[in-house]
């Protein structure tokens, strides 16, 4: 049987750090409100000249070094993301021509849970016989849909993107996904403007329909917790696993109470949970990349590990996976 497996992981933040203390000089927050509730300290913003396919294609360039993959043998490449370059065409269109190839491309729009929707179609692909070789990045420039008025969203969002290189394999790396879905709570984290629903206009530019809106984080933070935590356990049982087969958990890192959260209800620690949000913010799609590669080039991840991702975003979203680790550590 055709498996696939994650060969290769890089990852890229822009360079200019903000600290929560640059929102106190035009906003009523606090460095202290902020850490308290989110676990954040800072987080990174992409300088104006760059755009979300700039940083995809730094972390892609990373994933299929470690990988030893020449962008010329990629027979896909996706990307999942919510602030690609331009509505169309796809982010991974702009990804294909900056890396010089030409292979079949196109965006995974599951926000927060892009990069759990974007593995489970790359290993599709790759079972299906498809593709060999998939290049899958989650990238966002989420500072150019915050509202810098709304101090509920706009604190707790970074840029960045994470790449993993995904191929087939004979024994399993990826072993398992759940994904799942609510479009009934659609309104409760949404970017209302710029579609056929209400195209841009003076009107909604001027009334911020073109930002990220979110009425209700409590709810959010909720159904977060208890999406992923059953995402997790159904995943675990249908795969014949229970929580302490795991070695490694790799939540979206939205806020560190949800990611904690999670872990109480799974029974997973945090000396097994990978919680990387006090530097790079929640960076929705490229989130469970950019910890993955940190995680792994720090040292945390071998070969042989059990590694579950989870996620959970607008839509609303959700989604886990079961990685059996099958690449040695870094060089
Ligand atoms: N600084 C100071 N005060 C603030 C801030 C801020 N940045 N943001 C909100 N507040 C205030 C509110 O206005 C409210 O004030 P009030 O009581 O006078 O009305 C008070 O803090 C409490 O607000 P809550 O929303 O109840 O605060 P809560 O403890 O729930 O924390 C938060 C808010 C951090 C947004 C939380 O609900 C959360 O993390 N939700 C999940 C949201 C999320 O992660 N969304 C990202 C996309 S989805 C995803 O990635 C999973």
């Amino acid at each position: 049987m055709r498996h696939a497996t994650i060969t290769g992981v890089g990852s890229t933040l822009p360079p200019r750090l903000v600290p929560n203390t640059w929102f106190e000089s035009f906003l009523d927050t606090s460095d202290g409100w902020i850490r308290d509730r989110t676990g954040i300290e800072s987080r990174h913003f992409a300088e104006e000249d760059v755009v979300t396919s700039d940083l995809a294609v730094a972390a892609c360039g990373s994933a299929l070094d470690v990988a030893r993959v020449t962008p010329d043998r990629v027979d896909l490449i996706l990307c999942a993301s919510v602030t690609g370059d331009t509505p169309f065409p796809a982010t991974a269109i702009w990804v294909q021509r900056k890396l010089g190839v030409s292979c079949p491309s196109f965006d995974v729009n599951a926000a927060c849970a892009g990069f759990s929707y974007g593995l489970a179609t790359a290993t599709a692909f790759v079972k299906a016989g498809m593709a060999d070789t998939v290049l899958l990045v989650g990238a966002e420039v989420f500072s150019r849909i915050l509202d810098f008025t709304d101090r509920g969203t706009c604190v707790l969002f970074g840029d960045g993107a994470g790449a993993t290189v995904v191929q087939a394999a004979e024994a399993a790396g990826i072993e398992g996904t759940v994904l799942g879905a609510d479009g009934t709570a659609a309104e409760i984290l949404m970017m209302p403007g710029g579609g056929s629903r209400e195209p841009a206009s003076v009107e909604t530019v001027a009334a911020g329909r073109h930002n990220i809106q979110m009425p209700n984080g409590r709810e959010v933070f909720k159904r977060a917790v208890t999406e992923m935590a059953a995402a997790c356990r159904e995943l675990l049982e249908k795969s014949g696993y229970t929580p302490d087969d795991v070695d490694v958990l790799i939540p979206h890192q939205a806020n560190a109470r949800i990611m904690k959260a999670v872990g109480e209800r799974l029974g997973i620690g945090d000396d097994r949970a990978v919680i990387d949000v006090a530097e790079v913010g929640n960076t929705s799609a490229a989130s469970i990349p950019i910890a993955l590669d940190r995680a792994w080039r720090a040292g945390r991840i071998g070969e042989g590990d059990l590694v579950l991702f989870t996620s959970f975003g607008a839509g609303l979203t959700w989604g886990a996976t079961l990685v059996r680790w099958t690449m040695p550590g870094p060089a």
